[in-house]
């Protein structure tokens, strides 16, 4: 791999190495007397530099055309130091051979700086351009870490289903999942019935059955066993939103801990936070470096980049509020919002960045004790009787970051619960059943995958983190 020629030395202890490398022709350049070439097999950001002379084989490829942007190639020739340029390492080919070839004409891809907003619309070809490549590096990076912090703390990780009945957030913002059925004899439909309505009965096989909201209900079931554990997955809100903070089709971490309580939550979210942000910025850095140049022509004066943010980050701790505090500080602003701050009504995203952004300065804050209305049921009560042991961490750029809570264990006020938010508890008979028998105290927290890679890329749309975003409009492959 061409990251691995270039190392840690930008490849000068591999200079007189005969290499092959195969990748992608990002450009090139032909000069009167020999070519230049610029390769990438998407390993790194750079690519490596080839320069080819007439006397290698494959030359005349070069000279045809044949060898264009988009073309797929592979080349063998000795490491030499760069004299000129950028970089210090080029490969001199000896012999070049064309793996696929790309017309270069029509090759949508051009040179030329590309809108993320077109890009999306080639979304089959955008992987092979530096920002969604640097962004993909970051988030298989970041996913990684997740693993090894959960890992190395003792936590099992559990696969949680993707269909199911429940509907964990209350906020029936569920996709339906439905069983096509051959009609006239061939081709697959939506069901039917003999009035020509959608017939809900052929619904996962005669019941109602939704895509996932969140893997939690199903982690507290694990957590009740194994203690510590974690689900790590894709998760669906049918929320018809076009914002950049939203998709219909997310990845979500949700670590629960067992014997644990809202304190040990948030020492957790932080901790897990600081790892994954270390990680980065040890084995990210050339993308990380890419991001902060991407980042300069927007930046206001002063604003600190997304190094040196995530570089607060791994060395401070978070700010804590109350969300009553909150509110006091944000009816005090000198700013004027859009949408009115209230004791009791949810915090929008304008509130929680300036949170974030203007009184703790660029610090992630995390939110506690959120009025019950406006908190998912399962949430634990706390002896105020008006508001839940929840807290949300609030990052600059993106706002909430991460949704979490401390779980009702104990039956009788689950119940009570269930019954206010008006939710079936027969439905709930089995998560009921957990505080039957042997209940704990415990808690857990989700985070937004990709909301997790904007943060730590600077990138301003979600839909750009993740390889293929579903959004209103976006899924056809
Ligand atoms: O705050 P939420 O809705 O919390 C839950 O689902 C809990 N059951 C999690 C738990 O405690 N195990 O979602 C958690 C996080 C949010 O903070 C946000 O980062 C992200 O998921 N999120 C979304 N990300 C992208 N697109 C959407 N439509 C999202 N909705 C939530
Ligand atoms: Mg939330």
């Amino acid at each position: 791999k061409i990251k691995d020629i270039r190392g840690e030395d930008e490849g000068l202890s591999k200079v007189g190495q005969q290499l092959v490398i195969r990748g992608w022709v990002r450009t090139v350049r032909a000069q009167k007397a020999f070519a230049f070439m610029q390769v990438n097999d998407g390993s790194n950001l750079s690519g490596l530099q080839v320069v080819i002379h007439p006397e290698a084989a494959g030359y005349d490829k070069i000279q045809d055309g044949t060898v264009a942007t988009g073309a797929a190639v592979a080349v063998e020739g000795e490491l030499v130091e760069s004299l000129g340029g950028k970089q210090k390492v080029e490969l001199k080919a000896t012999k070049l051979t064309v793996v696929g070839e790309s017309d270069g004409s029509t090759y949508p891809l051009q040179k030329k700086n590309h809108t993320l907003e077109y890009l999306r619309t080639i979304a089959h070809l955008r992987p092979r351009t530096n920002t969604i490549g640097a962004v993909s590096r970051v988030r298989s990076a970041l996913a990684f870490a997740t693993h090894q912090f959960f890992q190395s703390k003792g936590f099992t990780w559990v696969a949680t289903p993707i269909i199911t009945a429940a509907d964990c957030e209350g906020a029936g913002e569920q996709f339906l999942v439905t069983t096509l059925v051959p009609q006239n004899g061939n081709a697959a439909g939506v069901p039917t019935t003999k009035e020509g309505k959608v017939d809900f009965s052929q619904d996962f096989f005669g019941k109602p059955a939704y895509l996932t909201v969140s893997g939690q209900l199903n982690a507290e079931v694990f957590a009740t066993a194994l203690s510590d554990v974690y689900t790590f997955g894709p998760t669906f809100r049918a929320e018809n939103s076009n914002t950049s903070r939203h998709l219909a089709e997310f990845w979500m971490l949700e670590p629960e801990l067992a014997f644990a309580d809202l304190k040990d939550d948030m020492a957790c979210a932080e901790a897990y936070l600081q790892h994954v942000v270390r990680y980065v910025l040890e084995h990210c850095r050339e993308d990380l470096a890419f991001f902060v140049e991407r980042q300069k022509k927007g930046l206001p004066k002063g604003e600190k980049n997304v190094v040196e943010r995530l570089t607060d980050v791994a060395n401070a701790r978070f700010a804590h509020v109350t969300y009553t505090e909150a509110v006091d500080i944000l009816l005090k602003a000198k700013k004027s919002f859009e949408f009115p701050v209230k004791w009791g009504a949810d915090l929008q995203s304008e509130h929680e960045r300036y949170l974030t952004e203007v009184v703790f300065k660029g610090q992630p804050v995390i939110v506690t004790d959120y009025p019950k209305e406006i908190k998912a049921f399962y949430m634990r009560e706390n002896d105020d009787g008006k508001t839940v042991a929840a807290m949300d961490v609030l990052v600059p750029g993106v706002g909430e970051l991460i949704g979490g809570s401390q779980r009702e264990e104990r039956l009788e006020v689950l119940e009570k619960k269930l019954e206010d938010f008006k939710l079936e508890k027969e439905a709930f008979w089995w998560y009921l059943d957990l505080r039957k028998y042997g209940s704990v105290p415990h808690a857990g927290f989700g985070l937004g995958f990709e909301r997790l890679v904007q943060y730590v890329t600077g990138v301003e749309n979600i839909r750009d983190v993740i390889a293929f975003p579903r959004a209103p409009g976006l899924v056809d492959f």
